[in-house]
């Protein structure tokens, strides 16, 4: 199993603090964002990491990161995303690294506190297709959105105006090597970029999906007000921590 982190993008909804760098390495609390993401592959057990990077910054990840010592990884690979395409393009990126291998994708900015051992060691037993994270937040406007049926998710929609459930489909996923025939399927969305919410809706439709509910607390940080929640959330963990220990 491969990990990879989706690191690109312009982070134009942190302007101007993205002028200068890139927003994954913006502070989340007391780490720069881009270990939120790391650690949690980590402590899922994964050792072969990609991250996934773009903008003028790229060289930054090498500076802060090197070869991942201080998570105890051998070394981390590392490519470049010219331009802005969209999660989906960026992880076309990954296609050599990853091989026939099966993958965990996370999203640069997305902060987790559960830990997602157990969901990976049910993908890996998982003959083939996916599995997606949904949490239940109280604006899924802002995100892809699932339609749940039963114990299966049957459709998703991203950031509609009037979602079906309160279920954001978290930036964490599971695919089989399959995800890079179904990229090469894309279309650019309205926004201009290949979707992920697109990639998971091929999955459903051909029966391999599958879903595990987030138990602990989830957050992006791509814009101010999340930012500002994610490093309250993780100052808060860190006290509990303390605390109970
Ligand atoms: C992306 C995905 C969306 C997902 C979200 C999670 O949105 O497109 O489906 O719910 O990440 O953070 P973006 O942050 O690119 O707008």
């Amino acid at each position: 199993m491969k990990g990879v982190i989706l690191a690109g993008g312009l982070g134009t909804r942190l302007m101007p603090c993205t002028k200068v760098t890139n927003k994954h390495l913006l502070p989340v609390y007391d780490k720069p964002m881009i270990y939120y993401p790391l650690r949690t592959l980590v402590n899922a057990g994964l050792k072969d990491i990609m991250i996934v990077t773009g903008g003028n910054n790229a060289g930054d990840f090498l500076r802060l990161l090197g070869n991942g010592k201080e998570f105890g990884l051998k070394d981390i690979s590392y490519t470049y995303q010219e331009g802005e395409g969209g999660i989906a393009d960026a992880l076309k990126l990954a296609e050599n690294f990853v091989d026939k291998d099966k993958m965990v994708v996370i999203l640069g900015d997305n902060i987790i506190g559960d830990d997602i051992s157990n969901a990976v060691k049910e993908f890996e037993k998982q003959e083939r297709g996916a599995k997606i994270f949904l949490k239940e937040v109280s604006d899924p406007e802002r995100f892809g959105v699932a339609e749940i049926e039963g114990d299966r998710v049957i459709n998703i929609e991203e950031k509609p105006q009037k979602p079906k459930s309160n279920y954001a489909v978290a930036g964490l996923y599971m695919y089989d090597s399959d995800v890079f025939e179904i990229t090469e399927t894309l279309k650019p969305s309205g926004r201009g970029e290949l979707e992920i919410t697109d990639v998971n809706n091929e999955y459903i439709k051909r029966g391999t999906m599958t879903y595990s509910v987030l138990e602990e607390w989830w957050t992006d940080a791509g814009t101010f007000e999340s930012l500002l929640r994610a490093s309250r959330l993780v100052r808060k963990t860190l006290k509990e921590n303390k605390s109970s220990g």
